[in-house]
């Protein structure tokens, strides 16, 4: 599909079925969100440009490479979106992060935010947004519209699934950002929950009902 990256890498297969079993822990559920949020971090910024900056390592000078440009931003979309947030952290420390709340009203679908807060700056930065269910595309596609809004003007949507018809509606929406998945499931429900998919992402991190 154009525009969206499915990291297979058979790590992320395996640990992705260990979430998915409705067996598996809350504890184990968090945990292993975190590690494939760093599997998926590697991939996401694969690309970065480079720098060179002079040092001295104890044998002498050295011009060594160094991420070029302003710091990125991670962008959460609540409550779900903290849950790949931490593991993206873990790996990128001085990242700012913006968090975005929204939640999806349950009979129209719709969303609806009741909160905002993003670091200034946002043109010219890579703004990574960050939801692990690509669903109904609601969310993301109200997000990325308030981050944009904001002067965001290069931004990557990762998430762990997605279903065909969010990838459809968000790609019709925002065809300028590319997104990263780590599978596409095979449809929607009619409450808009993804199947097989692994339930709600939320309440399975959180241990909520
Ligand atoms: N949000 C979830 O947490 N799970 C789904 O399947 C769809 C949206």
């Amino acid at each position: 599909m154009q525009g969206v990256t499915v990291i297979d890498h058979p790590l992320i297969q395996h640990k992705l079925t260990l979430m998915r079993d409705k067996a598996t822990s809350t504890a184990g559920f968090r945990t292993l969100l975190r590690e494939i949020a760093h599997l998926m971090c590697y991939e996401v910024t694969r690309d970065l440009p480079l720098e060179t900056v002079a040092i001295e390592t104890p044998m002498g000078p050295m011009d060594a490479p160094i991420i070029k440009g302003k710091k990125l931003v991670f962008a959460s979309i609540l409550r779900a979106g903290n849950g790949l947030l931490d593991g993206m952290l873990d790996l990128v420390p001085a990242a700012r992060v913006a968090h975005v709340g929204i939640y999806r009203d349950h009979d129209t679908l719709q969303p609806v935010e009741y909160y905002f807060k993003a670091p200034g700056e946002l043109e010219n930065r890579l703004i990574i947004v960050v939801d692990p269910m690509l669903a109904t595309g609601n969310s993301a596609i109200a997000a990325i519209d308030r981050l944009k809004r904001r002067g965001a003007n290069n931004l990557r949507f990762l998430c762990l699934l997605a279903a065909p018809e969010g990838i459809e509606k968000f790609t019709r929406v925002h065809p300028d950002v590319p997104i990263f998945t780590t599978a596409i499931d095979s449809h929607l429900n009619e409450k808009g929950y993804i199947v097989p998919g692994l339930g709600d992402a939320g309440d399975r991190m959180y241990g909520t009902k």
